[in-house]
């Protein structure tokens, strides 16, 4: 029999062109046809959430459930970790009741390549401040419904940019899919970016397609936060909006800081695609799963 690769998504770079390409397609699909999902009822997810979310873990959790697959979201809080369990062996004890896929988010930076061995498939669902493949790619379908493709767009992603793992992954995969990156930075950026420009937000504002604002990750910062001068440099505001080209829409992987990152006049605004991304995260991660099991019914 032949034997069959076990497919991970946890950096962009596991997906091939024409895979990503596959990938925010079969989204658009299960977006606009919901009712016509494969049944992946013989398979076993299991979600494991070290750190808090909403958008990520509830639509992992409902994108399984529209696939028919057999789901069980771990209560950290009172498993055998806390009995001083290691991951590793967490991890053999999921596949030892057939786990087949684990999605993960955890704050370290290199966990989710450590875990790739163990004969699951993992998910990225947010590792450290390195990467979140799954919002990239939702947030890639957004612009592509948006614009219908994103090659030659400028595409602003601004504030909290070296601590952000949505940074990261957009980066990676904006650049593989041919977009003008502009950032605005609230600091120097770090090596990895060095070949991209840090624009002003006023002067990048007037240009992009799209601008991606990003939470500000207050928990990765030691020193006190100035939110006011945050807030006048890199806030998106009415004045600010009202400069944007007619066509340009603006985003945010949420949760939103409310006065901080965007300015609650703007809550409503009709460039706001925030929940269009929500709505997205649900249908890529259909996506991502069938890509995963596909070959393996
Ligand atoms: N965008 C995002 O990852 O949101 P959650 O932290 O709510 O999952």
């Amino acid at each position: 029999m032949q034997e069959v690769k076990i497919k991970h998504l946890t950096a962009l770079s596991d997906l091939s062109l024409s895979e990503i390409f596959s990938i925010l397609e079969n989204s658009r699909f299960y977006f606009q046809n919901p009712t016509k999902t494969p049944n992946y009822h013989t398979k076993t997810i299991a979600h494991l959430f070290f750190e808090d979310s909403t958008r990520t873990r509830v639509s992992f959790e409902l994108a399984a459930k529209r696939l028919n697959i057999i789901s069980t979201s771990m209560d950290l809080s009172s498993s055998s970790l806390n009995k001083g369990e290691s991951i590793f062996d967490t991890i053999e004890t999921l596949k030892a009741l057939n786990v087949d896929i684990l999605t993960l988010r955890h704050k370290s930076d290199d966990l989710i390549y450590k875990i790739k061995e163990l004969g699951i498939s993992i998910v990225n669902s947010g590792s450290g401040t390195t990467g979140h493949p799954t919002q990239a790619l939702l947030d890639a379908c957004v612009m592509m419904q948006e614009f219908k493709e994103i090659k030659d767009k400028k595409i602003l992603i601004c504030g909290d940019i070296n601590n952000s793992r949505v940074a990261a992954s957009n980066i990676e995969l904006l650049k593989r899919l041919g977009a003008k990156l502009m950032l605005s930075s609230i600091e120097e950026l770090k090596d990895e970016y060095q070949d991209l420009k840090n624009y002003s937000l006023d002067e990048a504002i007037t240009q992009c397609d799209a601008a991606m604002f990003l939470r500000v990750q207050h928990e990765r910062h030691k020193n006190k936060f100035d939110i006011d001068d945050y807030n006048k440099n890199f806030g998106l505001n009415l004045d600010r909006l009202n400069k944007m080209k007619d066509n340009a829409i603006f985003m945010h992987p949420g949760p939103v800081n409310w006065g901080v990152e965007l300015h609650d006049e703007i809550k409503s605004h009709a460039k706001s695609r925030i929940l269009k991304q929500v709505t997205m995260g649900l249908f890529t991660r259909v996506a991502v799963l069938d890509w995963i099991l596909k070959d393996n019914k």
